[in-house]
């Protein structure tokens, strides 16, 4: 997929609504796409994707889906005709879970008139190590796991996955070229981690084979929200 470097840039509103509107509206000239998490869309619906959409954004609706495949495809059905670019499952639902979702966006948003979203499958949450993977029955570790997990998220039709920066090479290497991988846990130089444990900056998760940077607190924490997003696109471009 070709995308401008504006494009590879998401900015995770993890904010109150007004903020997370108004800190779009600031760097929306150097960030192409807004992340709209769990939260925010249980607080306000498809209102928190429309806001975005109708400020020329592309929307990331991370809702990490993961239920029976039919109800999966409903919801993805419903993201899809919101106009959504990106939308996040669980792989561990399994390939005909994932296979509902990618042929529900794709429904929903064709009847809407809307190009299919990119379906990101998350593997192994960074928040799970081996031992509590151990704990729900899985033997093997989270490293291995999580390439089983991509490789039958890719089988099953899945257009793209979500991968720390530090995994992006291995994981490319695994899959080829034309999968979307998309890197959270991005600082650039100088950036407070937070509570980001293994973190690249900008250009190496780019250089790595990262296709799309979720970027939150490194952007919406700054002193200078525009010259931080500013930065960014520079040193990717
Ligand atoms: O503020 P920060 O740049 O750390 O925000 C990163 C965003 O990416 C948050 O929305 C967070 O939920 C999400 N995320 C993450 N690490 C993962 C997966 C998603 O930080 N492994």
């Amino acid at each position: 997929m070709s995308l401008g470097p504006r494009d590879r840039i998401a900015l995770a509103v993890d904010l109150p609504l007004p903020e997370g509107i108004a800190a779009w509206e600031q760097v929306a000239p150097y960030v192409g796409v807004a992340k709209v998490g769990l939260s925010l869309f249980v607080e306000h619906g498809p209102r928190a994707v429309e806001v975005f959409l109708q400020r020329g954004a592309r929307v990331f609706l991370d809702l990490k889906l993961h239920d029976i495949p039919n109800t999966v495809e409903l919801a993805a059905a419903k993201a899809g005709a919101l106009g959504v670019s990106y939308l996040t499952v669980h792989a561990s639902g399994g390939a005909a879970m994932v296979k509902a979702a990618v042929q529900g966006a794709a429904a929903g948003a064709a009847k809407a008139g809307h190009p299919a979203p990119v379906i990101l499958a998350v593997t192994v949450l960074t928040s799970m190590d081996d031992a509590a993977l151990a704990d729900t029955g899985v033997a093997r570790d989270a490293g291995a796991q999580a390439a089983w997990l991509a490789q039958l998220a890719i089988r099953a039709g899945a257009t793209g996955l979500v991968c720390s920066a530090r995994e992006v090479a291995a994981v490319r290497a695994l899959v080829g070229p034309g999968i979307v991988l998309c890197t959270p846990g991005i600082r650039p130089l100088g950036a407070a981690a937070n509570d980001q444990a293994r973190t690249e900056t900008p250009a190496s998760a780019i250089a790595a084979g990262s296709d799309l940077l979720v970027i939150g607190r490194p952007i919406t924490a700054a002193p200078d929200l525009v010259a931080a997003a500013k930065a960014i696109l520079e040193s990717i471009n």
